[in-house]
């Protein structure tokens, strides 16, 4: 005997260093209340089944009701020389109910209980990050409502484009959170999935009732194959890839924060609270936190690609390289959440200086497409009109003038089809409210897609 779980047929105690090498516990101790749900739940089929009497099953359940009330209050706390969380448990029910502690683990592996225990906690912890990424996408639609009519250069390639609103340009991240979100959903439905029951890997000769602990646990189905069940760990696969797409598309909007808050665009000030100053230059306040989250994006793409390479040629069935699982999960859920948070309190208190996009606008060429589009209206080509606006635009730059300031005479001296009205269609609002159709900027299309926004929030 070694005073282990499985200690029967050692002679020798593990050595210090396999101890240390093997313990899982400084990791998965947070499992803890997810394994004492699945416990419970074995243990009152247990009694349903006949396994366990009506009474060693009640005293059961009750022993771990007591041990959870225990490490709540911090009356109980895990030992440090632990192998993991499922023997720590075990450990304290029987510290409490001595021999009947050791009928729990009937018909039960800690292969199948660990793949339990991760779905559990796993489908709580993705719904509450669902639940962030909703907060920041109200924060996002809340803020966007304000700014239907504020008008800033849109870009690509970083170059002036077109005018754009400024709450498209915020709404364009609320879409993208909502796919995040989507996926979420659509990840838990494979996570809640039940596989106690399937025992080390063949599952087991006693007569179970897995779609009753299935119910118990809100689980909708339960696996289909022991193995399977046992040894997949495609689900954190899945959530840390919905992760790190979560990151990806925090990253752009750090990266804009940074760049916005750059005295070149001066677009949005960071509040003080969320802004931190240099050691040596006074004047500084800088935008670390949105440099962060651009940052750690490092971090949950590691999480993904370690998960998918410790499950690489893995055999059938349960193997020791799994519990690697889950640091790599803690690290991309933990990264990831924290992110989103502070993404909202970042947001929150940014102030926008809509008068500096405003004034970013002017003069900026961006008005071209439409000078060139009035042309097109009046029947020239598209492409010969694109020309004509070239040489406009040519004409303005080497005269210092911005397109909007030139006069009819002017614009008549580069085509005739120009009239008065040529100026009025090219001033900034104007070629904001032009941008009519399906999922353009111009105010009565993002107004839709407000309100299309405020209904995706009402849904789950
Ligand atoms: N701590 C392990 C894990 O997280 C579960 C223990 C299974 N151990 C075993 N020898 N089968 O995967």
């Amino acid at each position: 005997m070694t005073g282990k779980l499985w200690g029967g047929a050692f002679d020798k105690p593990t050595h210090a260093e396999v101890e240390k090498f093997t313990a899982s516990i400084g990791v998965d101790g947070r499992l803890w209340a997810a394994d004492i749900l699945g416990s419970q739940a074995h243990a009152r089929m247990l009694g349903k089944v006949g396994v366990l009497t009506a009474d060693e099953s009640a005293k059961i359940v009750a022993g771990l009701e007591a041990v959870r009330a225990d490490i709540t209050s911090g009356k109980a706390v895990f030992s440090p020389d632990a192998e993991d969380v499922h023997s720590e448990i075990e450990r304290l029910l029987t510290e409490r109910l001595g021999a009947l502690a050791g009928k729990l683990h009937t018909a039960r592996s800690r292969n199948d209980q660990v793949a339990t225990a991760t779905r559990l906690y796993l489908r709580g912890e993705a719904q509450s990050l669902g639940g962030d990424l909703r907060a920041l996408q109200t924060l996002l639609a809340d803020t966007a409502e304000k700014h239907v009519e504020t008008i800033l250069p849109g870009l690509t390639h970083t170059q002036h484009a077109q005018p754009v609103s400024l709450a498209h340009h915020l709404l364009a991240y609320f879409w993208m959170f909502e796919r995040d979100v989507a996926r979420l959903v659509s990840c838990v439905e494979r996570v809640n999935v039940l596989p106690l029951g399937s025992a080390a890997l063949a599952g087991t000769s006693f007569p179970l009732d897995r779609k009753m602990v299935a119910k118990d646990l809100g689980f909708a189905s339960v696996t289909e194959n022991s193995l399977d069940a046992v040894s997949d760990r495609d689900f954190v696969v899945e959530f840390l890839s919905d992760c790190a797409q979560v990151m990806t598309h925090l990253s752009r909007l750090s990266e804009e924060l940074i760049l916005w808050s750059a005295p070149e665009f001066g677009f949005v000030q960071l509040d003080d609270s969320v802004t931190t100053g240099s050691s040596i230059m006074p004047q500084k306040k800088n935008p670390d936190v949105a440099e962060l989250i651009r940052g750690k994006v490092g971090r949950v793409n590691g999480a993904l690609v370690g998960v998918l390479t410790t499950l690489k040629a893995l055999p059938l069935s349960y193997n020791r390289d799994l519990q690697e699982d889950k640091t790599f999960l803690f690290e991309g859920l933990d990264t990831t959440r924290a992110s989103v948070r502070l993404m909202s309190l970042m947001l929150s208190n940014a102030s926008f200086k809509t008068e500096r996009m405003a004034k970013a606008v002017e003069g900026d060429f961006s008005n071209a497409t439409d000078l060139a589009d009035y042309l097109v209206r009046k029947g020239l080509p598209f492409r010969q009109a694109h020309e004509v606006v070239g040489r406009a635009v040519r004409y303005c730059l080497e005269r210092k003038l911005a397109l909007e300031a030139l006069t009819v005479a002017q614009l008549k001296e580069l085509s005739p089809l120009f009239e008065a009205d040529a100026l009025a269609a090219i001033q900034p609002l104007a070629v904001l409210h032009a941008r009519t159709s399906e999922g353009g900027t111009a105010p009565v299309r993002v107004k839709e897609q407000l309100a299309a926004a405020r209904g995706a929030l009402t849904r789950a």
